[in-house]
């Protein structure tokens, strides 16, 4: 039988165990204030992986951002990814820029882009080491959430390589808090590739989550995450979103049509607009697609409902795995439409009484990429194979 004074230690280690537990519940919102719409900016990883983790890379992005006027059109954040740092931690623990690459260090850069009026973030991982092999914060979480606070960091991704087996979500709580108590606001983007289901619980722990594995340069890649991209649409909101990826448009692996879908799919289904090209290089095609106004207002509604598929009547229904090329979601504002020419060049139509969100009547319509308006009860494009129209629909 147990006595009094064996239950008081009992009743204590609960209500010990239980404080100490609260930070890891996975119901805590995430409330950062950051991330209320899809964050837009730049990455170096799809432009040379490893080695173009330099500060160099870093100011030419964000002095194109400025000239190429993606400024204007709100992309902001500058993001260097896997092997920024030294192979080992110095001696107080913390992590090192790679001097050979950061001959300033990273707050003389992260100063340099705040100045330009962007953002700057870096990459980490949750595990004991990096995909490449550079320093993980797994228990060091506290330690590196407050150096990239006295660095200035604004975005951190964070990545799943050299992790415990497990479900991943405690270890991506701990950087949340760590992120938190840092005493800097840090936009936090998970990057564990879609496991644990990370949309059921991404919004109580991060601003987006990777939905899937790494996107490649082709057609397949993105047709594959955007057809994924449509079952989990519910899931995003203002604070929390779906991150498709980083984008291809610009590396040579995708046609000026396939682009156009890249890009609008991403757009729509409020995925993160991460260019991952070298931007001192982008052909005016490319730059047309990533600075189409159109696309980006309804990427940055401030309503934050992520587009899925519909199936208009008499039209065959969606297949697992495969994109469809019948799109629409809610704008604070009135309802976006996407057509894709997914198997080949066709004639899409779509009556708005078949689309959710509008219903039978006659409505107002631009299409977003060709700027061309009108009014009615349909909507219809002519597409190329793997191309997509954009339709912005308001009432009359
Ligand atoms: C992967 C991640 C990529 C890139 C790479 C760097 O796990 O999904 O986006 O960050 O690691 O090593």
């Amino acid at each position: 039988m147990l006595q009094a004074t064996m239950i008081l230690p009992l009743v204590l280690t609960t209500l010990v165990t239980v404080a100490n537990a609260s930070p890891l519940e996975p119901n805590k919102r995430l409330d950062n204030g950051l991330g209320k719409t899809p964050a837009l900016g730049w990455n170096s990883w799809n432009v040379g992986g490893c080695s173009t983790a330099t500060a160099a890379n870093a100011l030419t992005a964000a002095k194109a951002f400025v000239n190429l006027g993606l400024k204007d059109l709100g992309y902001s954040y500058v993001n260097i990814d896997d092997c920024w740092a030294n192979k080992n931690r110095n001696s107080n623990g913390d992590m090192v820029a790679d001097p050979s690459k950061w001959p300033n260090g990273i707050k003389s850069v992260a100063d340099q882009i705040h100045g330009m009026g962007l953002k700057f973030g870096l990459y980490g991982c949750s595990g004991t080491q990096t995909c490449a092999g550079y320093p993980g914060s797994q228990g060091n979480e506290v330690r590196d959430a407050k150096l990239l606070a006295s660095w200035g960091v604004d975005y951190w991704k964070y990545d799943n390589c050299y992790t415990p087996s497990g479900n991943s979500s405690g270890r991506f709580m701990r950087m949340r808090d760590a992120l938190a108590g840092s005493g800097w606001p840090i936009f936090y983007s998970m990057c564990q590739w879609g496991n644990d289901a990370v949309w059921t619980w991404g919004r109580s722990v991060g601003n987006s989550w990777r939905t899937t594995g790494d996107i490649t340069n082709d057609w397949a890649s993105a047709a594959k995450i955007g057809a994924h991209a449509g079952t989990i649409a519910g899931f995003a909101g203002p604070g929390g979103f779906n991150d498709l990826d980083m984008m291809e448009i610009g590396n040579g692996g995708l046609s000026a049509a396939e682009e156009r879908t890249h890009f609008g799919l991403w757009c729509i289904a409020k995925s993160p607009i991460i260019l991952g090209t070298d931007l001192s290089k982008i052909s005016a095609s490319s730059l047309k697609i990533i600075k189409t106004a159109g696309l980006l207002a309804i990427n940055q509604d401030p309503l934050g409902k992520a587009a899925a598929p519909f199936k208009p009547s008499g039209k065959p229904a969606p297949v697992s795995g495969k994109l469809y090329p019948y799109w629409a979601g809610p704008l604070s504002d009135g309802v976006v439409i996407g057509l894709i020419a997914v198997d080949a060049a066709a004639t899409l139509s779509v009556s708005f009484a078949d689309v959710p969100g509008l219903g039978a009547g006659t409505y107002n319509w631009t299409e977003v990429y060709g700027g061309t308006t009108g009014s009615g009860t349909s909507v219809s494009a002519s597409l190329g194979l793997h191309d997509m129209a954009v339709f912005k629909v308001t009432k009359v």
